[in-house]
């Protein structure tokens, strides 16, 4: 089982590769890059990759909704940090006009808040609708229907506002919410019993407590003049209060993102990927096993468009997080040859596995079929960039040779199972 196990990996880490960063707009001011909860625009490249002249046959898209408020603990948390106010102008570093922001900020959110979709949320997904009309003509000159247009998504509100954004503009007209498919809780696809995954790892533990996350502790109080060392959970609903703040309001930042060094944000975020490593990512085997449904659902509707000349024009699915990370590791993407874990940081400093590019707010794989010639070929985009496959040294491949790839890792997990 364990001989199964590393040729899985091996065979993985072989397709995809990521694409490289410097393709990016670069920021040069703060460092904003916020895991989960970074602006899509960030991280999205800013060139366009010219699509290829081929005939697109299928469009395949697995969407995570639009910018949202921070969950009912975040929101809780971060109104305690009113109890931090009062800052003495002499022992902080920060500036004065930065004391004097800090000490006018007020926080109203409340529990009816919590992960409700926001104005950005509905500005990502209308880009997100225009940018695939403006890609795919030929796909979205005919009116929708679910014939040709397959569409399922999560009933959480935020789903449901995030696809009628999205096909509304992709449509250029008014999309009724009953049209749209449900996702079935127990869909093993979309996995929506198990998608949120609180079980914390010895990683995590570990490494909050050990001296990365305990210097940006020690950095925060010299920053904030303070006596005392802070919890680390206070000092994460500071950093909340940054990078909800900043989500929400991109031309704005939050007086607290001031108390953090660019290198503190750093560690942070790798707080962050080293806790989705392990609930969502490579860091736990079942996690690459329960994506191999989605992974199904991609080879079935491609190889039906192929073989049977049938199915629909577009596939789209509106979820979560989870959703994309469990397609992510299906195709073995940012895979990275070492772990990570509480103790290299440092080392994994280019490491491939980083939320903040794979995860912002309104992420999304997806996976065009194209007809080029006589040849069935395929391009996966993550965020808007294709994804390059080492293997076979393309971004546009052969679609039976993908599909080889992906066969033999659903096998290999098929027999570990048993
Ligand atoms: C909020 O703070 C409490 C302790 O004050 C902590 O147990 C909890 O994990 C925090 N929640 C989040 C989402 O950070
Ligand atoms: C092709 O169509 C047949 C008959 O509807 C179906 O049984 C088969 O599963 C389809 N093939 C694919 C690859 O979807």
């Amino acid at each position: 089982m364990k001989l199964l196990v590393i040729i899985i990996l091996q065979i993985s880490f072989n397709f995809v590769k990521c694409y490289p960063y410097r393709l990016y707009e670069h920021i040069n001011d703060r460092y904003r890059f916020f895991s989960t909860a970074t602006v899509y625009k960030y991280v999205a490249p800013v060139v366009r990759f010219p699509e290829s002249n081929c005939e697109v046959l299928q469009i395949w898209m697995v969407v995570r909704h639009g910018t949202r408020f921070p969950s009912n603990n975040i929101i809780a948390n971060i109104s305690e940090l009113h109890n931090y106010l009062s800052i003495n102008k002499m022992t902080s570093q920060l500036k004065n006009e930065e004391v004097d922001k800090l000490n006018l900020w007020t926080f109203k959110l409340k529990d009816e808040h919590a992960e409700k979709i926001i104005e950005q949320g509905y500005n990502d997904m209308t880009f997100l609708g225009r940018n695939i009309r403006n890609l795919y003509k030929d796909i979205f000159k005919d009116n929708f229907n679910s014939q040709d247009f397959k569409v399922i998504v999560s009933p959480e509100t935020r789903c449901k506002e995030s696809a009628i954004m999205f096909l509304n503009e992709a449509f250029q007209k008014v999309i009724d919410e009953n049209e749209l498919e449900k996702m079935d809780l127990f869909d093993a696809r979309f996995n929506l019993v198990n998608r949120v995954k609180t079980m914390v790892t010895d990683f995590e533990t570990n490494f909050i407590n050990g001296p990365e996350i305990h210097k940006v502790i020690e950095n925060v109080a010299r920053i904030l003049g303070l006596d005392n060392l802070l919890d680390f959970n206070i000092v994460k609903a500071m950093h909340d209060a940054c990078r909800y703040q900043k989500a929400k309001d991109i031309n704005f930042d939050s007086p607290w993102c001031a108390v953090f060094t660019d290198d503190d944000l750093k560690v942070l975020e790798y707080y962050y990927d080293l806790k989705y490593y392990y609930s969502h990512g490579y860091g736990n085997m079942n996690n690459v096993q329960e994506s191999m449904a989605i992974i199904q659902d991609l080879i079935n509707n491609f190889d039906n468009k192929d073989q049977n000349k049938s199915g629909p024009k577009g596939v789209f699915y509106f979820g979560h997080t989870a959703n994309v990370f469990s397609v992510i590791v299906g195709l073995g993407y940012a895979k990275d040859t070492i772990h990570l874990t509480d103790t290299n940081f440092a080392s994994m400093k280019d490491r491939k596995w980083r939320t903040s590019y794979l995860d912002p707010f309104s992420s999304n794989i997806r996976a065009v079929l194209y007809k080029c010639g006589n040849d069935i070929k395929v391009t996966f985009f993550i965020n808007d960039a294709p994804m390059y496959v080492e293997q076979y040294d393309c971004t546009l491949c052969s679609w039976d040779s993908i599909k080889q790839l992906l066969d033999s890792q659903y096998d290999q997990l098929i027999q570990i199972d048993k």
